[in-house]
């Protein structure tokens, strides 16, 4: 007969080989009962959805420098915010980030409320955010499940429904599996066994503290879970992309609706996307096209870029857009699509400086 997981074995292995993050405490503080920041917490859980650690470490050091409380955060300009998180994507998390920053500096006195149901009140806090803030930062015994959790959760309880129809059963044994004595740091914990351990390729069983109750490892299924059902194949649409660059070196850009794809962020003015884009330059000009392709692919599709570029003198104005001038515009903080279409009109020479 095998044993039943237990969360104390999966703390006791956290102790041990907690991943060192740049939001997390150290184990000394962890051990002496002290909670991480609020403001830390909430920050990375936000930039960490859809997101890797790897990618996220940066973008965090370089906030937490910038606005190291979410009164600082809250009192931004909301283009600085939007250029700082250029390059991590999902741009509605930056803007709700800023909306719940400001909510939280003018009705909560700057303190992040401290239950899931009142977290979930905020700006772009989901039940899954709620979750992870009120465990992490205030060790309520809430029940955090990502994509690391469903996985780990599949193997341990060798659930073969698949994904996403197991989420709701998978969230069950996740609550199962929840302990009231340190809920913050298992929630830390089965993600780092996802991230480290029970990866999604070529799990480390030999080094897994649940391996002796784990029903995949019995059943030798660990390979082949989480079942997935098959995907939808993303459709591809196209657009075309225009950069005009005055004399004196200033570059055409326009900001984009708050609503929708990349909305609030910095870009190229260019044409709808779709099967076959209409021409819509923003200014008279002589265009040139660019050979080849700024290729990118978001959530529900692949767009591939024309680019045409011009030079135009200093007395001509836009339909569109506003001409920008170096130092104001900065490569850097143009989200990925259009620093790809930016680098293919430089002449494919990559990124023309970094952040
Ligand atoms: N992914 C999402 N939240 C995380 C956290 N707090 N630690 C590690 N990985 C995470």
């Amino acid at each position: 007969m095998r044993e039943a997981p237990k969360s104390a074995d999966l703390l006791d292995w956290y102790d041990r080989h907690a991943r060192v993050l740049p939001w997390r405490i150290g184990p000394a503080d962890r051990a002496r009962g002290t909670r991480p920041d609020p403001y830390r917490v909430w920050l990375s859980e936000i930039m960490l959805q859809q997101t890797t650690v790897a990618a996220v470490k940066s973008y965090f050091e370089t906030f937490t420098t910038r606005w190291p409380r979410v009164e600082a955060l809250a009192a931004a300009e909301d283009g600085d915010v939007m250029a700082a998180w250029a390059g991590l994507g999902y741009y509605a998390r930056a803007r709700n980030l800023l909306k719940c920053a400001r909510v939280v500096a003018s009705d909560h006195d700057g303190r992040f409320p401290d239950t899931a149901e009142a977290l979930r009140a905020l700006p772009g806090i989901g039940p899954y955010t709620a979750a992870a803030i009120a465990s992490i930062a205030f060790d309520r015994a809430e029940t955090v499940v990502d994509g690391n959790v469903e996985r780990v959760m599949a193997r341990v309880f060798d659930e073969h429904t698949p994904l996403p129809q197991a989420k709701p059963v998978l969230t069950g044994y996740a609550a199962r599996m929840t302990p009231e004595a340190r809920p913050g740091d298992y929630a830390q914990a089965v993600m780092d066994l996802g991230a480290t351990i029970c990866t999604p390729n070529n799990p480390a069983c030999g080094l897994c503290p649940w391996r002796p109750a784990c029903g995949a490892w019995a059943a030798g299924t660990a390979a082949v879970l989480p079942r997935k059902s098959p995907r939808k194949s993303k459709p591809t649409r196209l657009g075309i992309a225009y950069l005009a660059r005055r004399v004196d070196g200033a570059w055409l850009l326009e900001r984009r609706p708050d609503k929708g794809l990349l909305g609030g962020m910095l870009g190229w003015p260019g044409s709808d996307w779709g099967d076959a884009p209409e021409e819509a330059p923003p200014i008279r000009a002589e265009w040139k096209t660019v050979d080849g392709e700024a290729r990118h692919t978001f959530t529900h599709f692949h767009l591939r870029l024309t680019v045409r570029t011009a030079l135009v003198p200093m007395d001509r104005q836009p339909w569109r857009g506003e001409f920008m001038e170096l130092p104001d515009f900065r490569p850097a903080d143009l989200p990925t699509v259009m620093r790809k279409a930016f680098d293919l009109a430089q002449g494919g020479r990559g990124p023309a400086s970094t952040r």
